[in-house]
């Protein structure tokens, strides 16, 4: 992907950038819901998202229209307060009055490969997502794909078995799942978070670059430029 369709966003505060991620998804999930009929949105992991989603409790809007998935997932017993999942939960998904056939969780408290492969399954049934929500980590790793590491991207989930941000064993989407989105949107808070940032502008090839969206990838940042 060219660094012209990366659009950088820079917040002079976390609760302004946590505003506008909030209306951004809801933009998006009107006009997809207007358009056709239904919002399929990609959960980030870690803590950044997590003021989004607890913005996102107060929303007024037809939560039986949402899909929600996750772009990864660590290889935990569910309900783990370590789970990408069980954030998601408490912060918003267990406020709203979505329909639980509609969150669709990666199962990986079955382990990486039984997990992966029944992701794949469920995926397999699902078009492109409208909206991809990912974080960054300080060595440019986002969802569960780390540096240094080469992916299947005929496969849409991936069993990750040596992620160097505990927990080792996990579940990702690939950069080409994660790509099949109408928008992609990254969530970047921290100084710790610098060095990556200057890979990504540098045009490193890192895990973050391998996202790409037609529409162009928005990287929402603060405390970090
Ligand atoms: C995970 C996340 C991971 C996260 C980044 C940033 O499971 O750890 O999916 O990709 O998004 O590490 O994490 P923070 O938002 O906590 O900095």
């Amino acid at each position: 992907m060219n660094l012209k369709q990366i659009k950088w966003h820079s917040f002079e505060s976390q609760v302004s950038l946590d505003q506008a991620a909030m209306e951004r998804v809801v933009a998006l999930a009107e006009s997809s819901i207007k358009t056709r009929g239904q919002f399929h949105l990609v959960l980030a992991g870690g803590s950044t998202p997590k003021n989004v989603y607890t913005l996102l409790k107060n929303v007024k809007t037809d939560w039986h229209k949402w899909q929600v998935y996750f772009g990864d997932e660590r290889c935990l017993d569910s309900g783990h307060q370590d789970r990408n999942s069980t954030m998601a939960f408490e912060a918003w998904l267990n406020h709203i009055d979505i329909p639980v056939q509609n969150i669709h969780a990666i199962p990986a408290e079955l382990g990486p490969v039984e997990g992966a492969y029944l992701y794949n399954q469920t995926l397999s049934q699902v078009g492109d997502f409208d909206l991809v929500l990912l974080g960054l980590g300080e060595d440019a790793h986002t969802a569960s794909l780390f540096p240094g590491r080469s992916w299947d991207n005929n496969l849409d989930a991936l069993a990750i078995f040596d992620a160097p941000k505990p927990p080792p064993l996990r579940i990702s989407m690939s950069p080409a799942r994660l790509s099949r989105s109408k928008s992609v949107l990254f969530l970047v808070s921290g100084k710790e978070k610098q060095t990556a940032i200057n890979q990504w502008k540098a045009g490193d090839l890192i895990p973050a670059s391998t996202v790409t969206c037609n529409n162009g990838v928005d990287v929402f940042c603060f405390n970090v430029s």
